[in-house]
């Protein structure tokens, strides 16, 4: 049977030496075969997957080349296996291969136990994958200089000419990094840390992610802003913490109007300098109150300062961590915002005695951040390429923002309102009263537009309806296209996107 050839690349022959038992009175070509035969009929060698060749194998498991042709030679006669176009053998779809994964379940009945996680894992919606839609967000501007001087860069690690280190690094991140982070976080957001206080991460959602692992148990209480950040909620929720919402008003979460009597919390989740999504900065003396607060109380803050590189550094309040005391303040940061982010860099600056659980906890789930990726950020920072990026990104997002709260002035005029932002990377557009923003952004998608709902992000409070609009990393001209979509569809469609009386009195978020 001869087949085109397969894209997969060939399993490693390591797999079947330990299963070829040279005191074993069955001969060592049986005993390979069997164990082929066995991995295919599993699924451990799944269709399309490439064998070794017969000469590696052989080598590799000690055989003669001629006992591994053999043992191909019958699998292949046998259907299980089969001759790639050119060289090689590949495992050949199944024609009685199950149709999904509920027909792959065994059928026996012994049972599949998983952790209490998993249950709550499993209600997890993991984000859209695909081609960018507009005003989806998520996305950054990523423009030929940056990619040049990035490239630059990477080359240049990778000859050697700068700072990688090709082995395993320290776990907290390589020490010339903390140190650049450390003075950029001083002097832009007032942070006071000493550089072994920074522990890298793979961003603010790994952050969150360390923070609840070392600070939450199952059942502990945990604060959060509403509406907040998905991926927080979501973080805190499987952790097994009890979520308690805190509505913000028009100066972010006030902790003189947080829920009275209760639990104390064991943390509190908040985005002070820029409220996720509403765009507010809440205001010095709050930031003090909450710390105060943190402090009487014993509570940890969880401060995400997401897209604070943004805002103009007359306009920009201290970080909560740079006025904290007490050492409550987990100060969490990103370079997902300013460069890209798949990327998969950021930081936590941690009170000194969570550092070393923290840094624990990071090198158990996956031991550091990539160490070419550090080098080339280091440079980057050291060199002024960032101090240069940051500006241009600053001037152009406040440039997009201008022109699509331009466009939909507009267009949509009276059916969308938009408020400028101090800083960022997307928009909140109000609707008109009464309308179901849920029900807008399900219509806005079938014509191709992502739109995200206020209500979607909404934990208890009730809201105005409202759309968050990315509108970074989207060129202008797809932006004006997608706005006279969306004309048409709010124009010709409201009829079906209003709420009653009766819904409006219960709207609210809790839909999570
Ligand atoms: C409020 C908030 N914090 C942080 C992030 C960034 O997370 P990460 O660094 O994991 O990409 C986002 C991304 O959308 C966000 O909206």
């Amino acid at each position: 049977m001869q087949a085109a050839r397969p894209s997969v690349p060939a399993a490693g022959a390591a797999l079947w030496t330990t299963r070829i038992d040279r005191k074993s009175p069955v001969p060592l070509g049986r005993q390979l075969a069997a164990a082929l035969r066995r991995d295919i009929a599993a699924g451990a060698l799944a269709a399309g997957a490439r064998l070794p060749s017969t000469r590696a194998l052989a080598t590799e498991l000690g055989l003669a080349r001629s006992t591994v042709v053999g043992v191909f030679e019958q699998l292949t006669a046998e259907g299980y296996i089969a001759a790639a176009q050119g060289s090689g053998h590949f495992v050949p779809p199944r024609e009685d291969a199950p149709a999904s994964a509920a027909a792959a379940r065994p059928a026996s009945d012994t049972p599949r136990l998983l952790a209490r996680q998993a249950s709550l894992l499993r209600a997890h919606v993991l984000p859209r994958r695909g081609r960018p839609r507009p005003f989806e967000l998520g996305f950054a501007e990523v423009d030929g200089r940056f990619m040049t001087t990035w490239k630059r860069l990477a080359s240049r690690a990778l000859s050697g000419r700068s700072r990688l280190e090709w082995s395993y690094g320290d776990p907290q991140g390589e020490p010339p990094l903390r140190a650049a982070i450390a003075e950029y976080l001083a002097a832009a957001r007032g942070v006071r840390c000493r550089p072994e206080q920074i522990v890298l991460t793979g961003g603010t959602q790994q952050g969150l992610s360390l923070t609840a692992r070392i600070l939450l148990d199952p059942g502990s209480t945990a604060w959060v802003e509403d509406p907040c950040y998905r991926a927080a909620y979501d973080i805190i929720r499987t952790a097994e913490a009890e979520i308690v919402p805190v509505p913000v008003d028009a100066d972010g979460l006030d902790i003189a109007g947080a829920p009275a009597g209760g639990t104390t919390p064991r943390l509190l989740y908040t985005t002070p300098s820029r409220q996720y999504p509403l765009g507010m900065a809440m205001p010095l003396p709050r930031r003090h109150d909450l710390l105060d607060w943190a402090a009487h109380e014993g509570v940890w803050v969880v401060e995400d300062d997401y897209e604070s590189e943004f805002q103009r550094p007359a306009a920009a309040l201290p970080a909560l961590q740079g006025l904290d005391r007490a050492g409550r303040v987990i100060y969490l940061g990103t370079f997902s915002k300013l460069l890209f982010p798949s990327l998969r860099l950021g930081y936590a600056v941690l009170p000194e005695d969570l550092v070393a659980p923290f840094t624990a906890a990071r090198h158990l789930t996956d031991r550091q951040s990539s160490g070419l990726v550090q080098a080339i950020m280091t440079d980057f920072i050291l060199e002024g390429h960032f101090a240069r990026h940051l500006k241009r990104m600053r001037a152009h997002y406040a440039e997009r923002q201008e022109f699509l709260r331009e466009l939909i002035g507009r267009r949509l005029g009276g059916l969308l309102e938009t408020r400028p932002a101090e800083s960022g990377m997307y928009l909140v557009a109000w609707l008109p009263r009464g309308w179901d923003d849920r029900a807008v952004a399900t219509h806005l998608a079938a014509a191709g537009i992502t739109a995200t709902p206020l209500s979607g992000l909404s934990l208890a409070a009730r809201r105005p309806a409202a759309l968050v609009l990315g509108y970074a990393g989207h060129e202008e001209a797809a932006m004006q296209r997608a706005v006279e979509r969306m004309t048409y569809v709010l124009e010709n469609e409201t009829g079906l996107v209003m709420m009653t009386e009766g819904e409006l009195a219960s709207a609210g978020g809790a839909a999570w």
